[in-house]
């Protein structure tokens, strides 16, 4: 079985007695995430345990297909932040970033924000559906349950779908934490409510029913996802560091990060790949950017990330990565087997535009421009790592996001902050709620 691959054989600053004695520092995390698996949906590491826990894999893709008896079109996921961006990023991913053009069985949109004329361009799009008679499923992801977004959206939609349906309730499937006071009025209204574990935070839900539902409707093969990512788990609580694929992605951040280096770019190499980007760009300020320590120190710590798309975004910031300040540490993802297999036509004309590109896959192209962009960084000291996924299957997705999310783990344990919580996140919440009572 074949694993995504992570080299870091490229990075100018780290080197191998610093990846050791790093890697003797997270000795304790590693046993705590090994222990941590066994202890399920107990401790702030419950995400670990999602992808194995089969029998909620099951019971996710039973009640979607329920719900797909229902015959939808259109599955609208109201939801922000932890409770969309992972769905986003594996469907875009598997499916491409043209889904909804291509006739599928069911359409997807993502309700977030509170734009106005966003949601009211997704309200059109839906009304067309209803109008003629055809199916929506709602469904509203809120782990806390009281996100002001999130609520005034699913209102909106409730609204919508109340106007055109007698059984609305049938139509709406709420994903929350049991007990929130959404779960409650869920209940009460008799929509299908699936329950997430308490312990599990937003940004690591992915592989919770928060990502799972909306996926399993789309026919996502969710048993692949959780079994990717199952299958990269052992390679992430290796005892020892340069067989493990977190730990050794961690401790190159932590390096860099020690070195000065506060800026990291996520730079993909397929465009599918840019909300795996935005994904993580979620998972790493809101895991490690924190005020105070563990120690409840103030210590105003965090790696900025960022996310840039090859070959578009080397024509928009690359000069600044090469010539701009030493503050950069990049990823860059790439994938071995496309889906798909274009060449250029024979035009020997255009042979003194561009030398050398006649007959050849667009593939064999990208390599050489991602080839030359590595080269680059090299030759200028741009300290970067690669990661290649054998191809954008749900398997390999599963791997990287659990790889990712592990990692999360290890380097707030080094940078000595509790990467499970979002204080300040929650800040602007109670302020913007306290505001909207006196609008
Ligand atoms: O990662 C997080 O915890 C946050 O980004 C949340 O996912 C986001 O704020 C939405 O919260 P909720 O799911 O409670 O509506």
């Amino acid at each position: 079985m074949k694993t995504i691959s992570f080299d870091y054989a490229k990075t100018s600053i780290v080197t191998n007695d610093e990846l050791r004695a790093v890697g003797k520092e997270l000795q304790a995390e590693i046993e705590r995430v090994i222990a941590a698996r066994e202890q399920e949906y107990e401790t702030d590491y419950s995400s670990i345990h999602c992808p194995f826990d089969t029998d909620l894999i099951k019971q996710v893709q039973h009640i979607a297909e329920e719900k797909k008896t229902l015959k939808p079109t259109t599955l609208i996921v109201i939801g922000i932040g932890g409770s969309n961006l992972g769905t986003i990023a594996v469907y875009e991913a598997v499916y491409g970033l043209f889904y909804n053009e291509q006739q599928p069985d069911i359409k997807v949109y993502f309700a977030d924000t509170v734009d106005s004329d966003y949601i009211y361009d997704i309200i059109l799009l839906v009304e067309q559906e209803v109008e003629q008679g055809r199916n929506v499923i709602i469904n509203v992801v809120s782990k806390s349950g009281t996100t002001t977004e999130t609520i005034a959206n699913f209102e909106i939609f409730l609204h919508l779908l109340k106007a055109y349906k007698k059984d609305y309730n049938n139509y709406v499937v709420v994903t929350t934490d049991e007990g929130s006071k959404l779960w409650k009025l869920a209940q009460e209204q008799h929509f299908t409510c699936i329950p997430v574990a308490q312990k599990i935070g937003g940004r690591y839900s992915v592989f919770s029913p928060v990502g799972l539902f909306p996926l399993a409707m789309l026919g996502i093969d969710i048993d692949e996802l959780c079994a990717g990512a199952r299958s990269i788990f052992t390679q992430c609580i290796d005892r020892d560091v340069f067989h493990n694929i977190a730990g050794i992605s961690a401790s190159c951040s932590y390096i860099h990060y020690q070195n000065g280096i506060n800026i990291h770019d996520t730079f993909v190499f397929s465009k599918d790949l840019k909300s795996i980007g935005d994904w993580y760009r979620q998972l790493m300020g809101e895991s490690i950017g924190k005020e105070l320590n563990r120690k409840g120190e103030k210590v105003n710590i965090g790696i900025t990330p960022t996310v840039s798309v090859g070959s578009t975004d080397l024509h928009s910031v690359t000069q600044l990565y090469l010539g701009g300040p030493y503050d950069k540490f990049t990823t860059f993802i790439s994938v071995e087997k496309n889906k798909s297999n274009i060449s250029l036509p024979k035009f020997d004309k255009f042979e003194t535009l561009v030398a050398k590109i006649q007959g050849k896959p667009l593939a064999v192209i990208m390599d050489a421009i991602l080839q030359g962009v590595k080269a680059a960084y090299q030759k200028n000291k741009r300290p970067f790592v690669s990661i290649i996924l054998p191809e954008k299957s749900s398997f390999y997705i599963g791997q990287l996001l659990q790889f990712k999310m592990v990692e999360m783990i290890y380097l707030g344990y080094l940078l000595e902050v509790n990467p499970f919580d979002q204080p300040n996140v929650e800040l602007y919440k109670k302020e913007t709620r306290e505001i909207l009572k006196h609008e």
